[in-house]
């Protein structure tokens, strides 16, 4: 900001600038006691790392290598803050971090959190647990945290890492003022404000990675790349799932199918639960054989009506598994639901169940696995003192337990040239490559949408799914969400549920469930962007431009606001979201006549009917049952399948809709939608344009912009929503 800009700034906005750019403060230490200077090596460019001891656990050895080549085309910038204020030292049996933090930073991350974005002022204990509403005790706790000032701070410990987000203070710290309680008012403050974050973990090492970005998107990127970017499911993944009863036997499962036929609903993947096995709780992995007589059949069966087959199954052996005997030397001292559990860290065990899986249920055509209680309560999950066979602490390996399965099995399939799509409940550091996407028994719509947000800052994907509904209302709603997310999925394991359980909303249902279908070729596109470039597919809106206070202030959006922290309150919604490059996604939840949407600057569109909408402000849009309030940016182009296409067919005639009125590009991708060629170029990328005309109109126009043209779409035809209108 040059200081012609800065003279224009409100004197309150000014304040806010100072306060919020300002590093090394004026009269902070520069040693403090008991505390070593963190030595920093730089990596890669916008990447530094700090090494204390030595890590006995990695989850980063779980995750690809990094995209270099990416993250050197995002480009350099220098070290994001004080160097000489980050610290670390040894207490008797932690090790501890400190780094500085600026008085208006706010903090995102930290995992997938069921409640806000912003994580200043509290502490967190980051524990793989099933949620249940404490702080941090969650299914995928990540430490890792983005600052609004465009930076981000992985904290890699296998344990579990308790930090302090703006609270605590040092005696030698620089400390706020001390007010009187008894007659200080509302200046008095249960949490001091602190200048720094501060964090800790047992163990014998710790890593911790500075991560910068000229955004806050950026920063996400950075981090995603850094693990090996984001993933790219096969296209199947992204269609609709449908997980039957848990007694169900292959003949119910042909029955739902033709009712999903008879219903006219499309159906991409079929889920068993439990009773596919003939023992759960702990698990055989082998078939009921008087459920499913002929599984090789009943999933070939399903394979040539074009629908996958995914199992269920938690980690803990059952004595009457055929793997069982060959697991147990890799096992604990301790049972889950009385059955072994497998130390994964060791390749022998990983080699048991990989060889025991794609015997009975690879070979068959199995697409995949729901890898179910790797998060589970303390009180059933094995002990904290439990001992396993590599040495491993079994806290570290409890932490890391989701992650390494994931892993295992997607790595196996990719030696097949096979991709995935896995649900699991518990993930950890570096997931933004696994093939998995993450759901919970928890069941509450809200927060559910806030997960969702939350999910996209480090690198998860997660599923609001649909169980069950107290009302037609709520079927509709919980419907629309979950067909705006990255796993479409009703899981009836035990409610036994269908897409038509509530005949009221069932064409409302069915129009939602093939909206997303035809949203495929973007909802792909999108995913590729993920894979290549780490732009998470679902963004909270703190990833936006013009979402965080940095942007603001240098766009000087806050000069006129007379109350910044208002501002950022507006901002930091978590009940809206991204999807793709330009669509808002806005869920309605049960009971609400209207709703508030938070647009972000620019233009935005109606997507149902391409009517101008607003520019930046808050908006009140009233509730439809029918739909799902979905909003477009001035220039979004959006390719869908076109009415009445086949919705699986490789490349179908394609609309690509047009909003607004700005001229713009947009790189179509497309490939096989199954295998890693991909990897190979592979693929086909398809430029849409669109321009003005002369006489003032736009007009659209394509070109191949890869030597490979397998996966051209023949047939496209531009639908202008908003301009061009008569
Ligand atoms: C739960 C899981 C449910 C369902 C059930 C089957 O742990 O969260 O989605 O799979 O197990 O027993």
């Amino acid at each position: 900001m040059n200081p012609i800009m800065l003279s224009n700034l409100r004197p309150l906005t000014l304040l806010f600038f100072l306060l919020y750019t300002s590093t090394s403060l004026a009269g902070q230490p520069t040693t403090l006691k008991g505390m070593d200077h963190m030595k920093w090596e730089k990596v890669l460019p916008g990447v530094w790392k700090a090494s204390i001891g030595e890590l006995q656990l990695n989850a980063l050895d779980y995750t690809s290598p990094p995209k270099t080549k990416a993250i050197e085309e995002l480009g350099d910038s220098p070290f994001p803050f004080d160097i000489s204020q980050t610290y670390h030292h040894r207490t008797p049996t932690r090790i501890g971090i400190r780094l500085p933090l600026a008085e208006q930073e706010k903090i995102y991350g930290l995992g997938l959190e069921f409640q806000g974005i912003n994580r200043r002022k509290q502490v967190y204990t980051l524990k793989v647990d099933h949620y249940g509403g404490v702080k941090g005790y969650t299914h995928a706790p990540v430490p890792f945290y983005i600052s609004s000032k465009g930076y981000g701070v992985l904290i890699n410990s296998p344990q579990r890492v308790k930090i302090h987000v703006g609270v605590s203070n040092r005696k030698d710290s620089q400390l706020p003022e001390r007010v009187d309680r008894t007659t200080g008012g509302n200046k008095w403050a249960a949490r001091p404000l602190s200048d720094a974050i501060e964090a800790s973990a047992i163990g014998t090492g710790m890593e911790v990675y500075v991560f910068t970005g000229n955004t806050v998107l950026e920063v996400v990127q950075r981090y995603n790349l850094y693990c090996g970017g984001g993933v790219l499911p096969p296209k199947w993944g992204l269609g609709f799932w449908h997980r039957v009863h848990t007694q169900s036997s292959d003949q119910d499962v042909y029955q739902e199918i033709a009712d999903f036929k008879k219903y006219n609903f499309p159906l991409d993947v079929i889920g068993l639960e439990p009773g596919w096995q003939n023992f759960a709780y702990p698990c055989s992995y082998d078939w009921d054989e008087s459920r499913f007589p002929k599984p090789e059949i009943f999933v070939n069966n399903l394979s040539q009506q074009g629908i996958k087959v995914n199992l269920w199954e938690n980690p803990y052996v059952a004595p009457s598994s055929s793997m069982y005997t060959s697991i147990k030397p890799y096992t604990a001292s301790h049972t889950v639901w009385l059955g072994e559990v497998p130390d994964y860290t060791l390749p022998e065990a990983q080699q048991v169940l990989l060889q025991h899986h794609q015997k009975k249920h690879l070979d068959l055509g199995i697409s995949g696995y729901k890898l179910d209680e790797v998060d589970g309560y303390d009180v059933w999950l094995w002990p904290d003192h439990a001992s396993f066979p590599s040495g491993h602490d079994a806290v570290e390996i409890r932490q890391l337990y989701g992650l390494i399965l994931q892993h295992t099995l997607q790595e196996h399939l990719r030696k097949q040239n096979k991709r995935t799509y896995n649900l699991v409940r518990s993930s950890y550091i570096g997931a933004s490559d696994k093939s998995a996407v993450i759901y919970s028994d928890y069941y509450k719509h809200k927060p559910y949408v806030t997960a969702l947000a939350n999910a996209s800052l480090t690198g998860l994907l997660w599923t609001p799914e649909i169980r069950s509904a107290e009302s037609p209302e709520e079927w509709i709603r919980r419907f629309q969400t979950v067909s705006f997310s990255p796993l479409m999925m009703l899981n009836a394991w035990y409610s036994g549920t269908k897409p038509w359980s509530f005949p009221e909303v069932t064409d409302m249902v069915r129009e939602v469930v093939v909206l997303r279908k035809r949203l495929l070729p973007y909802l792909y596109t999108a995913f590729y962007d993920y894979q290549k470039s780490g732009i998470p597919p679902f963004r909270a809106m703190v990833l936006e431009q013009g979402f965080t206070a940095k942007e603001q202030l240098t766009a000087g959006q806050l000069d006129g606001v007379d109350n910044p922290y208002a501002e950022q309150q507006r901002l930091e919604v978590t009940d809206q979201y991204m999807m793709g490059p330009s669509l808002l996604v806005a869920p309605i939840f049960t009971g609400e006549k209207s709703r508030t949407v938070v647009l972000p600057k620019g233009k935005w569109y109606n997507f149902y009917t391409g009517q101008y909408i607003g520019d930046g402000e808050t908006i009140t849009v009233a509730s439809k049952l029918e739909q799902i309030p979905l909003f477009v940016k001035d220039g979004g182009i959006i390719p869908m399948i076109a009415a009445g296409e086949d919705l699986n067919s490789g490349s179908p005639k394609l609309e690509v809709r047009h909003y607004g009125t700005k001229v713009n590009r947009y790189l179509l991708y497309n490939d096989d939608g199954v295998s890693y060629d991909f990897e190979k170029e592979q693929y086909t990328i398809t430029e849409l344009l669109v321009e003005r005309r002369k006489n003032g109109k736009l007009e659209g126009k394509r070109k191949i912009k890869t030597a490979n043209q397998n996966f051209k779409f023949q047939d496209i035809d531009w639908k202008w929503m908003s301009a061009n209108m008569k």
